[in-house]
């Protein structure tokens, strides 16, 4: 694997959860595949669990680790070429990830959705960029358009909790305050289509995600008859993606509470266990009840990050 981006890299998702359950059960087992490598992290905006989990995954795998928060630590990094330079952005892109490549093995990048502009945002301008000139392999640690490190999280998380052989598991957007990118619900929806499980999508009209990710995925916008028998509720914002017109791309079409993941919601489930990425608005995404009952999975999905970035790092480091 020399790029990780979409659940196809992978390769088959039933060899990767097992891979996932292995390092859970022995997570320094394969510590000598890092000796004398080291995993660059690039951050061109903020994250806790992201930072954290890929850096313990890189040690359990014996690598070195460097971080670089671009915009803070390092000179502005101007990304886009044939702009006069004239502004407070120093070193261009283009020399920096040479640069950068010339010191590490692997480079994991974490960029933004600008959300002004779908077009640019889904060509995925920077990532790409590092991909053609680093020379390295290259992971996704969330990019504007997906979140892979995420959603094998999440996978991994419903594999380990589910109930049923082939459980229901729902999508469903819920308000916010801000505008968010559509990068988790994306890689969401593209790792539960080639999942084994019953998978639907529920939202407003209007927010509709990009057929690249959502494909043929059942959508229902009444979110109570798509809540109905769920196993597993996955709730999360995302703004606007564009699809019927481009020119609401990124805008925020609804504020309705009356999508808050709460009680009420829950109680339509098949006594559902509840999901999220975190962080989260709490009593905007969901009710505090929700989020601190018995049946939530935040915390042990967030410290499955762990051991989803440990499984790509390690099929990164095996291509090598
Ligand atoms: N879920 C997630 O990627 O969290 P961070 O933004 O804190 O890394």
């Amino acid at each position: 694997m020399k790029t990780f981006l979409h659940v196809n890299d992978l390769g088959p998702l039933d060899l990767a959860l097992a891979e996932a359950a292995e390092i859970k059960a022995d997570r320094y087992k394969y510590e000598h595949l890092g000796h004398h490598k080291t995993a660059l992290l690039i951050f061109f905006n903020n994250s806790l669990r992201t930072r954290l989990s890929t850096q313990k995954a890189a040690r359990n795998l014996g690598l070195d680790v460097m971080v670089l928060d671009v915009n803070q630590g390092a000179w502005k990094l101007e990304t886009e070429r044939g702009v006069v330079m004239d502004g407070d952005k120093s070193e261009h892109l283009l020399e920096a990830i040479p640069v950068m490549a010339s010191f590490c093995d692997i480079i994991g990048v974490r960029t933004f959705a600008g959300l002004t502009n779908r077009q640019a945002d889904y060509a995925e301008n920077i990532l790409s960029q590092f991909i053609k000139y680093s020379g390295r392999p290259v992971f996704s640690m969330e990019s504007a358009t997906a979140h892979p490190l995420q959603a094998f999280a999440d996978l991994i998380t419903i594999e380990e909790h589910k109930e049923t052989k082939r459980p229901k598991v729902v999508l469903t957007w819920a308000p916010h305050p801000r505008a968010l990118p559509q990068a988790v619900p994306n890689s969401f929806a593209e790792w539960m289509r080639a999942a084994d499980v019953d998978f639907v999508v529920t939202h407003p009209h209007g927010y509709e995600l990009d057929p690249l990710f959502v494909g043929d995925a059942h959508v229902e916008y009444d979110q109570l008859k798509a809540l109905k028998g769920a196993d597993f509720v996955y709730a999360k914002n995302w703004s606007c993606p564009g699809v019927a017109n481009a020119d609401d791309y990124g805008k925020i079409l609804s504020k309705d509470m009356s999508w808050t993941v709460d009680e009420a919601h829950m109680a339509v489930t098949n006594n559902a266990q509840f999901m999220h990425c975190l962080p989260v608005r709490r009593n905007m995404i969901v009710t505090d009840d929700v989020i601190e009952s018995p049946r939530s999975l935040v915390i042990p999905e967030a410290a499955n990050r762990e051991i989803s970035a440990t499984v790509v790092l390690k099929h990164l480091l095996e291509a090598l």
